[in-house]
């Protein structure tokens, strides 16, 4: 797929501007705060509806303005897509497809799809699971629209039940021999069990099955990185009961139907119950999950050395890109935000090189020379300064220095 024309309005240092993005390799050349995330943002702003760096809509409005507007222009295999997302201080963010208002920021899914890497995504692979979830909540949501749904309704029905035990839960210690707490309303709670389990057997069913294809596409990613000197490997780590994990592995094909998945989850939940009533919350399901990272054996978390957790997380980023790519049948645009000075010549090669030939591409660099040589004749360069984007890369000063 591929983004045509963009088009910002008073989004963030962007007071009106057009872009007309190359169909490969784009290079986004500027100094430092110029508005090069910033334009990457509006990018996954449309492919996802927020930022990709967790800002609020109003911290993307243009300092002064009343509202941001972005609109995008997309080539599918299908036919052509117009997206906008527009936001009004004070108002919700409304999003349009084909100029068609939709009711739920969910329905902007899909349309365009995009996997961001940018040197947060360090945290993939040494922050904690939140990350890890997040990463597979993102790349299924994007490509799933059941998915989609499920965790909604997964997120509600966990507040909900929460909320129950922790209301109903609480265990005094007059009553501690009680398993339960006195005000437990059980019957509430089947209720909710029921739902939760219905629900999160479906996403963990979703989630293991894409991890299994991650850890081939994220391997051969790997190995060519590593030039086969290491091995990656995924595996999907459900939380079993308190502080507890099952590691499921990758050809465990006959467990991982969802009815399989919520057999298991009813029984552990039963397992549980007494402990969720004292504490109050609910311990088991996919928001308990992980997804475990393993170099050679042992855990990259705990054990990579910090340029073995960026080219992990560098082959994470290019799994994820060749998972949407089996999925949908068409590559999602890649992001690629300050990520070129991280790494060596090496593996800058090869990223330009394996994603630059198939998807479209946008590179953010301080330099040209961020670019291997042989890339520069391949990429459409622009110049960002102050807000504005320029075709070309003639205004900076290192210009020519190739
Ligand atoms: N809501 C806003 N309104 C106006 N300007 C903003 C707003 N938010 C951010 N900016 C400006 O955008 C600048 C940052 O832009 P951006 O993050 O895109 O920089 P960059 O070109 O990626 O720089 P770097 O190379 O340092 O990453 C900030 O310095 C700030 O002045
Ligand atoms: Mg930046």
């Amino acid at each position: 797929m591929q983004l045509e024309a963009l088009r910002l309005v008073n989004f963030r240092n962007y007071s009106e501007q057009e872009v007309a993005p190359g169909s490969r390799l784009n290079l986004l050349l500027g100094q430092n705060a110029q508005g090069k995330s910033n334009l990457l943002e509006a990018v996954y702003l449309l492919a996802t509806g927020r930022s990709y760096r967790g800002a609020a809509d109003a911290e993307m409005v243009r300092w002064g303005a009343a509202g941001f507007a972005v609109r995008g222009r997309v080539q599918r295999a299908y036919g052509e897509v117009l997206l906008e997302v527009a936001y009004q201080v004070d108002q919700r963010k409304r999003v349009r497809v084909n100029g068609t208002d939709v009711r739920r920021l969910s329905e902007l899914f899909g349309y365009l799809t995009a996997v961001i890497f940018s040197p947060e995504d360090l945290q993939l692979v040494k922050g904690g699971p939140a990350h890890r979830r997040r990463f597979l909540d993102l790349e299924l949501a994007q490509i799933d629209p059941a998915y989609r749904q499920d965790l909604i309704d997964y997120q509600q029905v966990l507040v909900q039940r929460n909320n129950l035990l922790r209301e109903g839960g609480a265990v005094s210690a007059a009553s501690a021999s009680r398993r339960l707490g006195p005000r437990l309303d059980l019957g509430q709670l089947e209720v909710w069990d029921e739902q939760l389990v219905t629900l999160g057997a479906r996403l963990h069913a979703k989630r293991a099955r894409a991890v299994r294809a991650l850890s081939r596409l994220a391997a051969e990613a790997h190995r060519r990185i590593t030039a086969g000197r290491e091995t990656l490997r995924l595996a999907y780590l459900a939380a079993a009961g308190p502080g507890g994990r099952r590691v499921e592995a990758e050809g465990e094909g006959a467990e991982s139907t969802p009815e399989a998945f919520r057999r298991r989850l009813a029984e552990e939940l039963e397992r549980v119950r007494p402990l969720e009533a004292r504490r109050g919350m609910t311990l088991l399901g996919p928001h308990r999950d992980d997804l475990l990272l393993a170099i050679d054996g042992a855990e990259a978390r705990s054990f990579a050395s910090q340029g073995q957790q960026r080219t992990a997380a560098l082959a994470l980023k290019l799994g994820e890109l060749e998972f949407m790519r089996e999925e949908t049948g068409e590559y999602p645009l890649l992001l690629l935000d300050d990520v070129m000075s991280e790494l060596d010549s090496g593996r800058r090669r090869f990223l330009l090189e394996a994603a630059g030939e198939r998807a479209q591409v946008f590179v953010t660099a301080t330099s040209r020379r961020a670019l291997p040589a042989g890339q520069e004749e391949r990429a459409q360069v622009f110049t960002v300064e102050q807000g504005k984007i320029a075709p070309g890369g003639e205004p900076l000063s290192e210009a020519g220095t190739v």
